[in-house]
């Protein structure tokens, strides 16, 4: 199949019939909001009604055609409906759908793929049906193979929200994500750090890595009871913003687990599978993890998803036991295995860092040329921009994102953004011609907000 499968589909975009969201899609959202409560802030902010996505682009039910810059959620990072996915996907969907822990061919050939691509011997897998199981299962895995039983965190990471992914996480002071009076025990939170807003820095102003590494070795002592699994992080914070750790935290970061013999646990959900031009975004520092877990792009949207640890700690996977009702079913197996064909096949990789460079050069322009933008982050395809009143006081500026949000939907652009920092996730296949369009939709949405507020 040739690499462009997706490119004559997407000639004509942005096409606007009717100012989004058009009339049947405010009709249908107000008749499924009736019963479908509790929707993500993006939904509510913009209740589109989306009827088919191919490629690059995503069209409504008035028959608006958008750019697509958020691949559902970081999910369908190889386009929507890659024809080799979907083939495979409905090829097991007529042939075996679902057959427990058994064995099947296509679950052979994915094990045998996923082990020739994952760095340092993480060849001990498990297949689980979303991201926050398979979370579930690596702290579970971190307890067999260490024998302890605490887990250290970062403030604004983001696992999951089933008890033990989200006591690793933000809970909102108990309102949303955990609808609980506190996190489990043993499980503690630290902060990380995020070279825009440091903490800590040196003489020279830059983010100080020692001094957070130095305040996790004095926690471990002092606030733990000396029986941390795992510190468990997420190599870039993707729903806190796009934050991109300084180059020697991690590198930094292992070795201190090293010294107290704590497993380092990568979650890789969001950020894996090619999304920053690496299978892990952990390569980047050359660091490997102890466990790594995969969701969103692994089976570019169907729902599958991977916990893995080291060779010699397979064993301890025994138990744990790998089974669920829907882990690795063949069509699972088909559309991982497929989506990682996909990459290698079409060279991905190399793609997401050309134009992964070029994102950053144009957003760099951007933040020389703009007031209200603070900063920017991102390597290959996972990028922000952070929106702020005033680049000296850094006070974030919720309300532009919100309108710039807005306003860049309007003109064509189906994306992400939730706060101050507009978060951006376009399908791997882009090229330069398309993330070029979709940043001119964004400039421009910022230039009017920035009119409308009086910069
Ligand atoms: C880093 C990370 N881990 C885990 C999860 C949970 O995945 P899921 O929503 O598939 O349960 C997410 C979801 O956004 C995530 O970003």
């Amino acid at each position: 199949m040739s690499k462009d499968w997706w490119k004559k589909n997407a000639e004509d975009i942005p096409v606007l019939v009717t100012e989004p969201p058009g009339p049947k899609s405010r009709v249908m959202h107000e008749n499924t909001s009736k019963y479908m409560k509790g929707l993500s802030s993006q939904v509510k902010l913009f209740p589109v009604c989306f009827d088919h996505g191919y490629g690059i682009t995503l069209t409504d039910v008035d028959g608006n055609k958008y750019l697509d810059f958020s691949s559902g959620i970081y999910v369908t990072s190889l386009g929507h409906c890659h024809p080799k996915i979907s083939e495979a996907v409905a090829y097991w969907a007529k042939k075996l759908m679902n057959i427990h822990d058994f064995t099947t061919p296509v679950k052979e050939k994915l094990m045998e793929k996923m082990a020739s691509i994952l760095p340092g011997k993480l060849n001990a897998i498990q297949l689980y049906s979303d991201g926050t199981t398979a979370v579930e299962a690596a702290i579970r895995a971190a307890r067999a193979i260490s024998g302890k039983h605490e887990f250290i965190s970062a403030f604004r990471d983001f696992h999951g929200k089933t008890m033990a992914s989200v006591s690793c996480a933000q809970m909102y002071r108990g309102q949303t994500h955990s609808y609980g009076a506190t996190r489990a025990a043993g499980f503690y939170m630290v902060p990380r750090p995020d070279p825009y807003r440091p903490l800590w820095t040196k003489a020279d102003g830059t983010i100080d890595t020692d001094a957070y590494i130095a305040f996790y070795e004095n926690f471990i002592l002092e606030g733990t009871v000396g029986n941390v699994a795992a510190f468990v992080l997420e190599p870039v914070q993707g729903w806190g913003g796009s934050i991109f750790p300084p180059e020697d935290f991690f590198p930094k970061l292992k070795q201190l687990c090293d010294r107290h013999k704590i497993l380092l646990y990568d979650d890789e959900v969001l950020a894996g599978m090619g999304r920053t031009g690496e299978w892990l975004a952990l390569s980047h520092w050359d660091v490997v993890p102890d466990i790594v877990t995969f969701g969103k792009s692994f089976g570019n949207g169907f729902p599958v998803t991977a916990m893995v640890v080291k060779e010699e700690n397979g064993e301890a996977l025994e138990k744990i036991s790998a089974s669920s009702s829907y882990g690795g079913n063949p069509m699972a197996c088909a559309a991982a295995l497929a989506s990682i064909e996909v990459i290698e096949e079409e060279d991905i990789l190399q793609n997401v860092r050309e134009v992964g460079q070029f994102f950053m050069k144009r957003m760099a322009k951007m933040k020389e040329e703009h007031p209200i933008i603070g900063d920017i982050k991102g390597k290959g395809f996972l990028l922000g921009i952070e929106l702020v009143k005033d680049k000296t006081t850094k006070e974030p500026f919720d309300l532009a994102g919100k309108l710039v949000y807005q306003k860049a939907f309007r003109k064509g652009l189906a994306w992400i953004p939730a706060g101050h920092i507009l978060r951006m996730s376009p399908p791997l296949v882009m090229n330069e011609k398309y993330a070029s369009m979709g940043l001119d939709m964004i400039e421009e949405a910022i230039s009017e907000v920035e009119k409308e507020h009086g910069y």
